[in-house]
């Protein structure tokens, strides 16, 4: 049987990672939900249309939702959900501004994920990134593998193309890697980045290397200042949609999302930022990487500080 994926919500996020999905042709289904009446409905009929000029055969089917539940019976049989719902920055905001508004949202879309999807993987993108995932897993009680968040992808692949920007090189020479939060704690780790496998601190000064970081760590801030209404959305779905498309081929990649840890690095039960293998389960496991001590010191405090907050959660 073919694989079926659902995309909740259907602003841009959720919009461009179902078209990302779709355009891989390796789905059967694409499902996009929304609560705005005919929104979902609208984009799927309108990306349906795109698949004999673009040559894939994936179905997109739209369903509108209401607060009632109604309409979730469209994602029964996901092997995969991407939780997109909830609502974007606005210039000035951090992501944390969002924690209450978001936290009942999500909440409502993992309950009814549970009850149409009970077998799904899910991923999460909505923000606060770290904290909405641990809400979603909480509210599916679906075991942690199975429910994961998309960040640390896309905090790497801005960290890449600033390194690949600023030394004129093509971005598939380089390699970064950012792990904790998705915000204030982002942990970038310049001792396991690399351009054509030198280390980039030899390519690069510390300060630059430093100025780099900043830039990574506001990287959505930054585009939020820029479009006034809505925050980035083409960086984030190419990365949810590369983890979902891992999940569906049960591919091994091992890719920094936001999973369940649990011992690894010495931190205990708290969802983080890390490398992970990803596979049909979701998670398979959590890869652990070398790190200098002020890389592991930063990624404890990220630890400490998204638990902290992923506590709260729990009675929103
Ligand atoms: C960003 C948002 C999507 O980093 O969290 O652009």
């Amino acid at each position: 049987m073919g694989k079926k994926v659902t995309v909740v919500g259907a602003g841009f996020y959720g919009a461009t990672t179902a078209q990302r999905l779709a355009e891989y042709d390796v789905f059967e289904t694409v499902v996009l939900t929304d609560i705005i009446d005919g929104k979902p409905e609208g984009l799927a009929l309108d990306l349906c249309q795109s698949r004999p000029i673009e040559g894939f055969e994936t179905r997109i089917v739209g369903r509108t939702t209401g607060v009632d539940g109604s309409g979730y019976e469209v994602i029964e049989g996901s092997d995969i959900v991407v939780i997109t719902a909830g609502l974007p920055r606005k210039p000035g905001m951090s992501r944390m501004d969002l924690l209450e508004t978001n936290a009942k949202i999500v909440r409502g879309v993992a309950e009814n994920v549970a009850k149409y999807a009970p077998h799904a993987v899910v991923i999460v993108v909505s923000n606060p990134l770290d904290e909405m995932t641990a809400l979603a897993q909480l509210a599916t009680q679906f075991p942690k593998n199975r429910v994961m968040g998309q960040a640390g992808m896309l905090d790497t692949a801005r960290f890449t193309n600033f390194v690949a920007e600023e030394l004129k090189v093509p971005v598939s020479s380089v390699r970064t890697l950012t792990l904790g939060s998705h915000g204030d704690t982002m942990v970038p780790v310049p001792s396991r980045c690399t351009v054509d496998g030198k280390p980039l601190a030899d390519l690069l000064p510390a300060e630059k290397v430093e100025e780099l970081v900043v830039r990574t760590r506001n990287g959505g801030a930054e585009v939020v200042a820029l479009l006034k209404t809505g925050s980035a959305f083409y960086a984030p779905s190419a990365a949810a949609a590369r983890m979902a498309r891992a999940v569906a081929e049960d591919s091994g990649a091992v890719m920094p999302v936001c999973a369940w840890v649990d011992g690894e690095y010495g931190i205990g039960g708290v969802y983080l930022g890390v490398e992970a293998e990803i596979g049909a389960a979701g998670v398979r496991r959590v890869v652990e990487t070398d790190l200098t001590a002020p890389e592991l010191a930063g990624l404890k405090e990220a630890a400490e500080a998204v638990r902290a907050k992923q506590a709260d959660v729990a009675d929103m």
